[in-house]
């Protein structure tokens, strides 16, 4: 099997056209059979236009896997209550799927807030293979369907309790001491996908062989 290094770091300005793109592809191989082509244009672009995901890497956490120049996956979440990482979007291209990359980025995701005790998420009721994917995780139902506020689409409401890493840090400390700035430009986590998982350590090491299936968030 070719092995090929799968990079997660933070999305910046520069990256909005090419998650823009990947986001359009892979938003329509998951959506179109499930609600209807047109359905997924009218709601499409809130989520792949150019302007959304410019409000994704603005306010979003906005992060990306590239594989070489590639981006392969993209998620945006935010910290909607202390503690509470709410993953907005996950998308990996389906040319990707199935090689644990979705995994990682979840994992990634729990690594920037290891604070957090909570990571939820809303999910269409049709979207079985997803709701497989969060289940796999760990992930539980934590509602019967119910119309999504942004949407109307029904959505089941995911949840998954967490074991913080850390006590809660104000943002405040993180930018007084530049925490911010370097976590911003440094890689989250590098792993390889197509190889043998080994648990794997952290943020900014060196090239390891952590996936296909890198550990999952705790
Ligand atoms: C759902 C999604 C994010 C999963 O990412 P991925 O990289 O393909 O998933 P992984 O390879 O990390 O899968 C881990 C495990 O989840 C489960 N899983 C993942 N995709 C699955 C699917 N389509 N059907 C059933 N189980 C699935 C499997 O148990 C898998 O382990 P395995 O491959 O060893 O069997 C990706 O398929 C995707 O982007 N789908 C389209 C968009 C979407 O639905 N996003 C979620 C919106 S809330």
């Amino acid at each position: 099997m070719v092995t090929k290094e799968v990079v997660i770091r933070r999305a910046t300005w520069a990256d909005a056209s090419a998650i823009a793109a990947m986001l359009e592809v892979a938003w329509h191989n998951a959506y179109d059979a499930i609600m209807g082509r047109s359905h997924a244009d009218e709601i499409g672009a809130m989520s792949y236009s150019l302007g959304a995901v410019r409000m994704q890497i603005l306010f979003g956490n906005a992060t990306i896997a590239t594989a070489g120049t590639r981006v392969v996956a993209a998620a945006a979440y935010s910290e909607s209550s202390p503690g509470t990482i709410f993953i907005g979007m996950l998308y990996v291209l389906p040319s990707h799927q199935r090689q644990g990359i979705g995994r990682t980025m979840i994992a990634a995701i729990q690594r920037t807030k290891p604070h957090a005790n909570r990571m939820r998420l809303e999910v269409l009721v049709q979207n079985a293979g997803a709701i497989n994917f969060y289940e796999s995780l760990g992930f539980a139902r934590h509602s019967t369907a119910r119309p999504s506020v942004a949407t109307g689409d029904l959505v089941f409401v995911l949840e998954k309790a967490l074991r913080p890493r850390e006590a809660v840090r104000p943002r405040l400390f993180d930018w007084l001491t530049g925490a911010a700035r370097r976590q911003a430009r440094e890689p989250i986590l590098r792993f390889t996908v197509g190889s043998r998982p080994a648990p794997g350590p952290a943020t900014s090491a060196p090239t390891s062989p952590l996936a296909k299936h890198p550990p999952a968030p705790t």
